[in-house]
């Protein structure tokens, strides 16, 4: 697969998995099914902050870890595929990375973080819950971090965008007690799915201290 495509290339519009088994199987299709390279929507938000301790939601096979890593986060890669967990491991185990296996719609966070990212993970339009789960795991003070394929990337893909969380409802959502720093419909300058998500939709807000 190439390199410059974050990619369900070979994996079109698949029925999309929701169990850790539907994970792990559509895992054990490919050897690889994303790209190696960090989401450029992350290098974009994240680059200039002060490192510390940070936790990825649905790592998938570990590219935003490595790179948070490389700059200095101390990061829990967490997902709920142990495929994909073994993968990412496989390709990096050094010390400042821990590979959680994590169902966050099951799964407490043991800790708060100063980042907590979340790339092409989406949340159900009747999951608050989840969101609250997720925004509730960011230390004061701290960055949340969601990105997502845009809507019409979906729909170009085969996927409904209804039945999501986005950015918006995010932010009305969790409230007052965040600051919104980018809210935003952007190029993702290396298109995704296989030509189809040209454009991510980005949220980062930071909780206030
Ligand atoms: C589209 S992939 C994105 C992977 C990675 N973030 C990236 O950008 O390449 C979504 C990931 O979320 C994981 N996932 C799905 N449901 C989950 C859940 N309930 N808890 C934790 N991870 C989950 C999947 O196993 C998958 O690795």
């Amino acid at each position: 697969m190439s390199e410059h495509q974050h990619s369900h290339d070979d994996h079109q519009a698949p029925a999309h998995p929701v169990t850790a088994s539907e994970w792990d199987e559509l895992y054990s299709t490919a050897d690889r099914l994303w790209t190696s390279n960090v989401n450029p929507a992350v290098i974009a938000e994240i680059t200039g902050l002060t490192p510390g301790s940070a936790f990825d939601l649905g790592s998938g096979e570990g590219a935003d870890v490595r790179w948070l890593a490389d700059q200095g986060w101390t990061v829990t890669g967490a997902d709920i595929s142990q495929v994909a967990l073994d993968r990412a491991k496989a390709i990096d185990s050094r010390e400042t990375i821990t590979w959680k296996a994590f169902d966050v719609t099951a799964d407490s966070f043991d800790s708060k973080y100063d980042l907590v990212t979340a790339s092409y993970f989406h949340i159900a339009s009747d999951d608050e819950a989840t969101l609250h789960k997720i925004a509730g795991a960011v230390a004061p003070g701290g960055t949340l971090l969601v990105v997502m394929h845009d809507p019409e990337g979906m729909r170009a893909h085969g996927r409904s965008p209804e039945g999501f969380l986005w950015p918006d409802d995010m932010v009305r959502i969790l409230g007052d007690g965040w600051t919104v720093v980018t809210n935003d419909n952007r190029e993702r300058g290396i298109p995704a799915g296989g030509g189809h998500h040209v454009n991510d939709v980005v949220l980062r807000m930071v909780r206030k201290a």
